[in-house]
């Protein structure tokens, strides 16, 4: 099984993406809905929710882990790796490298959360691959809520996201990477605010097919995972809101089991 961990219920768009890119393969998700939001949480406290969910993960089957909390990713994903003897993948280097792939100027805007932003994650692992890069990066606190608000298509949300955007806009980036779990769900509205000249990385599909192209090289540990399309959702808080979104953005009937870590 893959396993896969978020602050809640935006690491649901990096299933979206697993699923599309590896359809067939089981998984386990879980959304720590009752500790939400990781993004405006110490290191040290996303640190030891990270290495119980990755705990959790793995009683359950998980032979893989995915973090696709961004935030997660950002100030855990060191420690995780030193702590566990299996793969971990985290979504800040796939899109990084995207990122530095498809930017013609070298000129990258980053967005996500506070504490992603504040860990300079993205502008460390930007430059050691390209020295020269320019990276601009900004804080979005108030897309999380938002989206799960279920305000995605709201005019007050595109204004939020303008302002939020106009300080990399200046800087004339060309290349724009979605650093958190809940941007994908507001990629129009961002593409149309940043301007249909720049890329957007979404960090949800980076991370996909960085795992598949694992799993295409490493066929001693694709043969550890079943593959019978199975999915079973834990969170430790349930929520109605939860599980309307988790159907909405699967597009699949989902039942949600309540685990207290
Ligand atoms: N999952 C978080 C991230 O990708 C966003 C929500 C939160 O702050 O917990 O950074």
């Amino acid at each position: 099984m893959i396993g896969i961990f978020d602050s809640g219920i935006g690491g649901l768009t990096v299933v979206k993406s697993l699923m599309e890119k590896l359809p067939g393969y089981d998984m386990i998700y879980f959304g720590d809905t009752a500790r939400t939001p990781y993004g405006t949480k110490s290191p040290e406290t996303v640190v030891r929710y990270a290495l119980e969910n990755t705990d959790f993960l793995l009683k359950q089957g998980a032979k893989l882990i995915v973090m696709a909390c961004n935030t997660a990713s950002s100030v855990a994903a060191g420690r995780v790796a030193e702590d566990y003897d299996i793969p971990i993948f985290e979504v800040v280097t796939p899109a990084t490298e995207n990122a530095v792939k498809i930017s013609n100027r070298l000129t990258i805007g980053v967005i996500g959360t506070r504490a992603t932003v504040k860990s300079g994650i993205y502008e460390h692992k930007i430059m050691a691959l390209k020295p020269d890069a320019k990276v601009y990066s900004a804080a979005c606190p108030l897309l999380v809520p938002l989206v799960e608000e279920g305000w995605m298509k709201k005019p007050e949300t595109g204004m939020i996201i303008k302002k939020y955007l106009q300080p990399l806009k200046v800087r004339q980036i060309d290349t724009l990477i979605l650093g958190c779990t809940h941007y994908p769900l507001l990629k129009d509205t961002i593409q149309r605010k940043i301007g249909k000249r720049v890329h957007i990385i979404d960090s949800s599909i980076a991370i996909a097919e960085n795992v598949k192209f694992f799993l295409d090289t490493h066929p001693e540990v694709d043969s550890q995972l079943s593959k019978n399309n199975a999915f079973k959702l834990f969170v430790s808080d349930i929520t109605e809101q939860f599980e309307k979104t988790a159907r909405a953005t699967l597009k699949r009937n989902v039942h949600l089991e309540h685990v207290e870590l």
